[in-house]
């Protein structure tokens, strides 16, 4: 069978539409003898039957697994050149108390952008000592609050956070770890990096003004300078943007290290994965290697020490062990008009699948334009494979949850479907768009599912609105009025 015209060039008429390509599945998702899809030994019947759909699936076999895979990638790399590397989990891709554990169980420190992500951290039991603190426009009380648990770094992102920070270490008596965030003027994204002498974004300092920050940070008694940080994109696949902004960031390196000690450098985070089979993510080992070779490389010609690296994963870690379960509503199909070989006009069918969630608990689709997939989870069929869009249930038509799939042409009202690789910059974009409560997430393993965070319940969407509150009848009820969907 040949592609569908209306399908996108990279998407391939399969020869099996029920098959789990392991790219982009989580590593325990698998097919069981009755043809569910489980995960973590957790079929997907079993899973909307207990906690409902929409529903997040976080496969902790997977995320835990990937955490140690970074981890000793870049600490075996970084021996090999006489240095060490620390991985912080960038918790804005995803963080709940629960996963914030198994991190620091894993041996990862946490990177925090938010006093609410810094919350979560520390309600995890986080050691203060291994959490950074991000953020262009941290607030007076997020720096006090940081600086007063003892974070173990801040990332200074602008002139004014070096008084801010250093007023707030004076006030608690502490001296506070410090990078310095820079733009390296390199932007990667996917298979293309953009190197250009000065960046137009919110983030960071040009690195040109690195030597004056650093003499503004060791000015401070109560600052210790750590180093450099910088962030080049995100869903990378290659090493070779990352080598770019390496190689700018040690040349600052050199010419700091003549006024002081510049123990460590932080190349941020960014590495990709596979949403579809298309993608291609360099194999985290090779990708450590390359960038460690680069660093290394480069410290050698600049005659300096290779400094103590880091790094900021949040993507690589928890986007493929996440998965998003929701129920098929309705089903249409749509007649779509599109010039044919010879140019005449070819009348075409897209089927529309509309599921029970949509841009509220995905906004990537949207927001990025970024692509899925997607599978029926409660059964396999032998049917015919046919072109569908997966739609949410929101009042948008940019409401697309996959953009373009095959499934088995017999797909149905009542069907589950998993789409794969939510994980990261799903839950937590997440909105109460069209006043749909945010969907539960669990967590599977080993045959077992525990919910981590509860679904959202009529009454939470209605518990902020002070004529609910203020209404006695209501407030007596004592609520939840039941499931929010
Ligand atoms: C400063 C910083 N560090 C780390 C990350 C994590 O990136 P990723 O999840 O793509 O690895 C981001 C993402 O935006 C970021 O802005």
């Amino acid at each position: 069978m040949t592609s569908s015209p209306l399908a996108p060039a990279w998407l391939q008429h399969p020869a099996d539409a029920n098959d789990l390509p392991e790219p982009v599945w989580s590593r325990t998702a698998a097919r069981t003898p009755e043809g569910q899809i489980a995960i973590g030994g957790v079929p997907a019947s079993a899973l909307a039957a207990e906690f409902g759909t929409p529903l997040y699936v976080v496969d902790e076999t997977d995320a835990r697994s990937r955490a140690r895979e970074i981890r000793d990638a870049f600490a075996t790399e970084a021996a090999r050149v006489g240095t060490t590397a620390k991985i912080y989990y960038a918790g804005k891709a995803f963080l709940s108390i629960e996963v914030a554990r198994w991190m620091a169980e894993e041996g990862l420190s946490i990177d925090v952008c938010s006093g609410g992500e810094l919350a979560v951290a520390l309600a995890a039991g986080v050691d203060p000592a291994r959490i950074g603190l991000h953020g262009n426009n941290k607030s007076l009380a997020e720096i006090d609050r940081a600086v007063a648990v003892g974070v173990g770094v801040i990332v200074i992102d602008s002139a004014i956070e070096v008084e801010r920070v250093a007023e707030a270490a004076a006030r608690h008596g502490r001296v506070q770890a410090v990078r310095v965030r820079v733009n390296s003027g390199v932007h990667a994204h996917t298979h293309d990096f953009l190197a250009t002498a000065h960046e137009d974004q919110k983030f960071g300092v040009r690195l040109d003004q690195a030597e004056a920050f650093a003499a503004a940070v060791r000015s401070h008694p109560e600052l210790r300078f750590l180093g450099l940080h910088c962030h080049i994109g995100s869903q990378i696949f290659g090493a070779d943007g990352f080598a770019e902004s390496a190689a700018r960031l040690l040349e600052a390196q050199a010419l700091l290290l003549a006024g002081g000690e510049v123990p460590e450098l932080n190349l941020g985070g960014g590495f990709g994965i596979a949403y579809t089979t298309a993608d291609d993510p360099t194999p985290i080992a090779e990708l450590a290697a390359a960038i460690v070779d680069a660093v290394a490389a480069e410290c050698a010609r600049l005659g300096i020490a290779v400094p103590a690296l880091a790094f900021e994963p949040g993507r690589s870690i928890i986007g493929t062990a996440g998965a998003t379960l929701y129920e098929v509503g309705t089903i249409k199909d749509v007649l779509v008009s599109v010039p044919g070989e010879t140019g005449e006009p070819l009348e075409l069918v897209r089927k529309y699948v509309s599921v029970d969630g949509g841009m509220s608990d995905n906004a990537r689709p949207a927001l990025y334009g970024a692509d899925y997939s997607v599978r029926i989870a409660n059964r396999v069929s032998a049917a015919d494979p046919a072109l569908v869009r997966v739609a949410g249930k929101h009042c948008e038509s940019g409401d697309i949850v996959v953009q373009a799939d095959y499934l088995p042409g017999d797909v149905e009202p009542g069907d589950l479907v998993f789409v794969p690789a939510t994980g990261a910059y799903c839950w937590s974009l997440a909105s109460n768009y069209n006043y749909l409560g945010r969907p539960a997430v669990v967590a599977v393993s080993d045959g077992r599912a525990r919910l981590i965070v509860r679904r959202e319940t009529e009454h939470d969407l209605l518990a902020r609105d002070a004529a609910y509150s203020a209404d006695p009848a209501r407030a007596a009820a004592g609520e939840p009025l039941g499931a929010a969907r």
